[in-house]
């Protein structure tokens, strides 16, 4: 099993540099008449109950990385059956009102760590509601960084396929193994990425790419990948054009997210990072909250 480097250890959390209000009248003031780019991260969804990866009470968690998922056979079994289980929870999760505010919010784009979706379904909950009261404004675009567990992929042809399909295939193939754990889907504590916590997962059976039985893969960035380069420029092109960077709650432990906001910082925009731990970010920004996120994007919303 590969050993993750912590980049947080020793890290405390900062004090607030400024009140939210102050902070917000910098987001709120047009600052060099350009949007602010927005970059979020698993803090955004644990009101949502998507638990993140380096809150102060997450468990220590050992998330599979790219290397591990491809060594073996019983290594895909693992993380497909621990998929299986935890889908239906990770599906069935909605935006919360910190994803439905920022949604609301004329941004240069949201760019995100996350895997949930949850920021596309904000978005439609405020296009719908929109559409009703004749509103015409556009919604922010939204960059899934890491990609969407949504969708799948057959890693020998680029085939893409829909989660969905792929559970229904999973439990045609493994009828009796809840029965066989005596695992509840309804009762097990969802993970991070949307697996669970499942120790027992010898006997499970992964389905192949329909198209041409190749090996499939949910459709993120495992840790050891990197982000594909068009998503990448994407982003970077969301980042270039606005006025300043806000981390809304992102760790930033990961190098692909810390990467934007060292960017900023060296071409002198100003840096905002609202998250109620450390981040490896915090000696670069100039604005730091640690509130939590829902009642800060509220405030700035309601500006
Ligand atoms: N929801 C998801 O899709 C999800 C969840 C966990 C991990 N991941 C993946 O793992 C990586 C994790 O890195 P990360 O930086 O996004 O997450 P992280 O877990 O490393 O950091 C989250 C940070 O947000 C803080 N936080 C939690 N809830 C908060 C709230 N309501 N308000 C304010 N702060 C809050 C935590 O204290 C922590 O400092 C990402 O790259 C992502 O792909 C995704
Ligand atoms: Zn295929």
């Amino acid at each position: 099993m590969a050993v993750i480097f912590d980049p947080l250890r020793g890290r405390q959390r900062p004090a607030a540099s400024h009140p939210d209000e102050e902070i917000i009248d910098v987001l709120a003031g047009r600052y060099c008449d350009a949007d602010w780019a927005v970059l979020t991260g698993a803090g955004m969804s644990t009101d949502s109950g998507v638990p993140d990866y380096r809150g102060p009470d997450s468990p220590p968690r050992n998330p599979m990385t790219i290397q591990t998922f491809l060594s073996h056979p019983d290594q895909r079994a693992r993380y497909w059956a621990r998929s299986w289980v935890g889908w239906p929870r990770m599906r069935g999760s909605r935006p919360n009102p910190g994803h439905l505010a920022l949604a609301e919010l004329s941004v240069a784009g949201i760019v995100t760590q996350n895997v949930d979706g949850l920021h596309q379904a904000a978005a439609e909950a405020v296009a719908a509601s929109r559409a009703e009261r004749g509103d015409e404004r556009p919604l922010s675009p939204v960059i899934d960084l890491h990609g969407s567990l949504d969708r799948v992929i057959c890693l020998d042809n680029g085939h893409q396929l829909d989660r969905d399909w792929l559970q229904r295939r999973l439990s045609e193939l493994n009828p009796d193994f809840v029965h066989a754990t005596g695992i509840d889907p309804i009762d097990v504590e969802t993970a991070p990425d949307g697996d669970v916590e499942l120790e027992d997962t010898a006997g499970f059976v992964v389905a192949d790419c329909p198209e041409c039985g190749g090996m499939l893969k949910p459709d993120v960035v495992y840790f050891g990948e990197s982000v594909p380069p068009e998503r990448l420029q994407k982003a970077n092109g969301i980042c270039e054009s606005a006025a300043g960077i806000v981390v809304l709650g992102s760790s930033l432990a990961v190098l692909s997210g810390l990467r934007f906001v060292r960017t900023a910082a060296k071409e002198g925009k100003p840096v905002v990072i609202v998250t109620d731990g450390p981040t490896r970010g915090d000696e670069l920004a100039d604005f730091r909250s640690i509130s939590r996120v829902a009642d800060f994007v509220s405030a700035w919303a309601s500006r």
